[in-house]
């Protein structure tokens, strides 16, 4: 039997090449190897508030990006959470089996409530992981591709379904986060020290997958580096080390080719060459988002036929857990 390949992006805030490198472009190399089950997880969008009509807009968006990217609906499930009401349900049994302590070292969950008081804290953003699990362990997935900001929230899901196999008997398969080596971690353009973010306030942040060619031009020369000229590989340079890696990742070069392709010129002829590059690699993917942005029919039949086979794994799994739960069916 293939192993079972999982992953999901929230439809809200920016999708950028952050999410592209370090989740969806790796996705697409997997589809002939495993069995693949992508979700747009608006259920997850909902724990921060979010404007109903762009709720919806950043849902075709998402979906239109997996496709763009290469998602192919006849190698992959492709689907909205929303759409599987097994996620909502399973979630809570999920919630029932955790604590407390667990979700609040949640480095995620910290980040984002530092600057709220107690009180005002969304009970949702604590429980997220909790429905994050369940996504997982609903498919049995044994893998889970994701960006270093998302390792904790997949050991956690590790850690809920041992506890519940311990309980109840073994019942779901324990995931795995798959973690590519270089590119895991992209950090803002504007502030090397941060990841590069969705929810980031600064235009500067980020690229956009749907950035214009002038505005990533833009974006690119303003990046922050340090003062050196010498273009090569160091982790300490972080800013440089960024861009790079971004250069890396999009031409597909060894670090030593590009370190050669540089020698003898500044930070000026990478950018200019890195935004470039950007701009060439992000063209056919910005052309599929339109068509399908324009042709939404076409991302409902998809989405309506990807929520149909991913419910019918996940009923399965539902009732199980219902049946060792002692839930009468
Ligand atoms: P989300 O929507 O914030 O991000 C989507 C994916 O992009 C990765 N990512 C990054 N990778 C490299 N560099 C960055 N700067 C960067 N920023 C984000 C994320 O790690 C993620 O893989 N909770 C998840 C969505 C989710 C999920 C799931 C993922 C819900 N259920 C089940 C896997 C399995 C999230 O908010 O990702």
């Amino acid at each position: 039997m293939k192993k079972t390949v999982l992953s999901g992006i929230q439809p809200s805030g920016v999708i950028h090449i952050g999410n592209y490198l370090g989740a969806i472009s790796q996705w697409a190399l997997y589809q002939n190897k495993y069995r693949n089950i992508f979700c747009v997880v608006d259920l997850h969008a909902i724990t921060t508030p979010q404007d109903p009509k762009s709720l919806r807009e950043k849902t075709y968006e998402v979906a239109a990006i997996y496709l763009a990217a290469g998602l192919d609906p006849k190698k992959s499930i492709i689907f909205v959470q929303s759409h599987v009401p097994a996620h909502s349900e399973l979630a809570w049994i999920i919630t029932t089996i955790s604590k407390m302590g667990e979700l609040s070292r949640m480095t995620q969950f910290k980040d984002k409530t530092t600057k709220l008081r107690r009180e005002s804290i969304p009970t949702g953003l604590f429980i997220y992981p909790t429905l994050m699990a369940a996504d997982i362990l609903l498919y049995q997935a044994n893998l889970v591709p994701v960006g270093e900001d998302q390792k904790q929230h997949v050991e956690l899901a590790r850690d809920l379904s041992q506890r519940f196999n311990q309980r109840f008997g073994k019942t779901f398969i324990v995931p795995e986060p798959l973690i590519r080596k270089s590119g895991a971690r992209i950090m803002g353009l504007d502030n090397p020290e941060q990841k590069m973010s969705k929810s980031a306030t600064r235009e500067m942040n980020y690229i956009a997958l749907t950035d214009k060619p002038a505005t990533i031009r833009k974006k690119i020369i303003k990046a922050v580096t340090d003062s050196g000229t010498a273009v090569k590989f160091d982790p300490k340079r972080k800013g440089l080390h960024n861009l790079l890696t971004i250069y890396k990742l999009f031409s597909g070069q060894s670090e030593t080719q590009i370190e050669q392709h540089f020698r003898g010129q500044g930070y000026g002829a990478l950018k200019k060459d890195l935004a470039e590059l950007i701009i060439k690699k992000l063209a056919p993917i910005q052309k599929k988002i339109a068509y399908y942005m324009q042709n939404k029919h076409l991302l409902d039949r998809i989405l309506a036929n990807g929520a149909k086979r991913a419910d019918k794994i996940a009923q399965a799994t539902l009732k199980e857990v219902k049946q060792k739960l002692g839930l009468v069916l």
